[in-house]
């Protein structure tokens, strides 16, 4: 969602830097989704601010219309419209009524009709429909009465409530940036003579390697050489420093056309990645990050899977496996649903949280609970110093590298192999498994990147046939046991970036009612099982006869050499997944064909698949 840039240089030397370094950060930013963009910029002259309805294109062309004055200190964002329609009025930064203060913000002010009306009684009218343009009035009150930013940001950090990454400008200090953060993600970039604010560290990451995480409730005042952090009573507060392993052609296309592409293709990295590092010289599991006691893991009698979307595809598919290595039940719970129905959760139940961004707030709000129950939560996060990788008991990262592209992908593998992993280390650990056995799993895990590699290859008969289908309005997916997962994220890709209505349903449950929905050339993709698990593999193929029968188009991803989906599929309509790869290790190739359809039907259409509709890369309200 909304995406914060801030830069402070020296206040002596205005340039245009602190411009462009902002301009180049909201432009690393667009992934996360927005509708307008805005900058504020300050230094020897009074504040000045331009911002615009739509893509940063259009910002950066106001500015050439209409150039900025050098400037020492910059904020600018890309807003993904809450409180009030996207337009350039209620773009950010928001300016106060003096025009001294300009602010930037992630997240919802929930009270902020009751703090309008308290505006309102001093004679201060909102410009704007948002929430956030009541903080610039508020902090412009404080400054006022003779507070510094940083005192003014603390006292109306009080009054708000909500969640909240704010940064503000006081044009009469250009010498510093003040930011407040409770639920929404900041972090601060370490420069040399310059340091820089981001709502995550793609903001800055062509500038700096060197980050600070801010816990909780804090705030943080930056100049171009310090940065103090307090809580908002304002004792002074720790913030741990880590250091990028992003780097900027990371966070490019790499020749690719668009980024879904560049990530589509990076899975084999993505797996290779998780996994290296994770096993020692003698082949033994090694998972340093697990901080929480072994004695705590060992005495688990659940484990709740909790995330959103394709995470939580990921942790249905991870269920299959630990429960079948480990003999432990395993819940996989959307985010959202948990916190509010009272869960069965205690020091018992190991809350494991999956999320790419690390930021999404349905899953951050699930682990809070889980941890006020006497849970440890384990998260599976791709995003380095994010806040679902700050507050839980440990963390296993999936070092993915930066997934631009809203759409996920190569986060869904790395997510599926690292919590593999976890289910591995369990297994070992509670002595569900031998060591020897566990080699053997995770040998066949090493052979994964291999096997993508093998489906990629098949890239461009996937995408003719995308290609032929563009016209599709509504399509259907099944599989049973891993691949019902894989059929639910394969429907959720298209729907995404198509916008095409998609349903995924578990092949078994077809007979109970979806079949109703077949009928002559409705697309129906069929995850098949190996041959080698006989009993699951008749069975789908008795639904492919079903379908077959009722007229529906059948596009089938089975394994290599399996004969019998041909005398139901053409073969020109047939993916194949490696011969030999174990059934719980599938879906790490099963997903491809799926995502490279979606991804193709929706250029077909002419839409963008890195920024799709509607959809912000991270979730960052509930
Ligand atoms: O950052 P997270 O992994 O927590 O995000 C969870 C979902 O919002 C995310 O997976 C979403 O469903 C993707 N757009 C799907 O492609």
């Amino acid at each position: 969602m909304c995406g914060i840039v801030g830069y402070i240089g020296k206040p002596e030397s205005p340039s245009d830097k602190a411009r462009d370094v902002v301009l180049e950060g909201l432009a690393r930013l667009e992934y996360r989704g927005y509708d307008s963009a805005g900058i504020a910029v300050a230094g020897s002259q009074p504040l000045a601010w331009l911002k615009r309805e739509g893509r940063l294109d259009n910002l950066k062309a106001a500015i050439e219309a209409e150039p900025l004055p050098p400037a020492s200190a910059a904020i600018g964002h890309t807003r993904w419209a809450t409180h009030g329609a996207p337009s350039d009025t209620n773009s950010h930064p928001h300016i106060s009524h003096d025009e001294r203060v300009a602010v930037v913000h992630n997240g919802i002010i929930e009270n902020h009709a009751a703090l309008a009306a308290e505006l309102a009684e001093r004679g201060i009218e909102r410009v704007s429909e948002t929430d956030t343009e009541i903080a610039a009035h508020l902090l412009a009150i404080e400054l006022e009465k003779g507070a510094d930013l940083l005192d003014a940001m603390r006292t109306i950090a009080g009054k708000l409530e909500g969640s909240f990454a704010l940064v503000a400008l006081d044009s009469q200090h250009p010498e510093r940036l003040v930011a407040a953060r409770r639920n929404s993600p900041l972090v601060v970039g370490l420069g040399e003579g310059e340091n820089y604010l981001g709502s995550d560290v793609a903001a800055f990451v062509g500038e700096t390697k060197r980050a600070l995480e801010l816990g909780q409730d804090t705030i943080v005042e930056v100049t171009a050489d310090s940065v103090n952090v307090i809580d908002f009573d304002g004792n002074p507060t720790q913030a741990k420093e880590f250091s990028v392993d992003w780097d900027l052609s990371a966070v490019a296309k790499g020749g690719y056309e668009t980024f879904m592409d560049k990530e589509i293709h990076e899975q084999p990295m993505a797996v290779r990645e998780t996994l290296r590092a994770r096993t020692t010289e003698q082949g033994n599991l090694q998972l340093d990050e697990l901080r929480i006691p072994e004695s705590i893991l060992r005495s688990i009698d659940k484990i709740i899977v909790v995330a959103c979307g394709t995470a939580a595809y990921a942790g249905h598919v991870a269920k299959y496996a630990i429960e079948h290595w480990c003999r432990i039940p395993v819940e996989i719970e959307l985010a959202h649903e948990f916190r509010y129905r009272d869960p069965v959760v205690n020091e018992k139940t190991l809350v494991v949280a999956i999320s790419q961004s690390g930021e999404t707030m349905d899953t951050l709000m699930a682990i809070r609970h889980a941890r006020e129950q006497g849970s440890k939560v384990l998260a599976i996060v791709n995003t380095q110093g994010s806040t679902i990788a700050r507050e839980s008991d440990a963390v296993l990262y999936t070092h993915a590298g930066p997934e631009i592209a809203v759409a996920s992908t190569k986060a869904f593998i790395s997510q599926i192999a690292a919590a593999y992993l976890l289910g591995l280390y369990l297994a070992e650990l509670r002595g569900n498994k031998y060591v020897d056995e566990i080699a053997g799993y995770l040998d066949e895990l090493g052979k994964m990147p291999g096997r993508i590699e093998q489906v990629l290859e098949q890239e461009e008969q996937i995408r003719e046939l995308a290609r032929s289908m563009a016209d599709i309005d509504s399509v259907i997916f099944l599989g049973r046991h891993v691949g019902y997962p894989v059929a639910l994220e394969g429907a959720l890709k298209l729907k995404e970036l198509a916008y095409v209505h998609a349903e995924g349903f578990a092949a078994g449950e077809l007979k109970h009612g979806p079949i109703a929905l077949i009928e002559e050339d409705l697309p129906v993709f069929v995850i098949v099982p190996t041959p080698r698990r006989p009993l699951l593999h008749a069975k789908v193929i008795s639904n492919l006869q079903e379908v077959r029968s009722r007229g529906a188009k059948l596009i089938v991803i089975a394994e290599e050499g399996d004969e019998d989906v041909l005398k139901y599929a053409d073969p020109s309509q047939v993916f194949w997944a490696p011969r030999t790869t174990p059934t719980l290790m599938m879906p790490l190739v099963t997903v491809i064909p799926l995502q490279i359809f979606a991804c193709e039907v929706a250029k077909a259409k002419g839409y963008d698949v890195d920024k799709p509709r509607n959809l912000a890369k991270s979730v960052t309200v509930e």
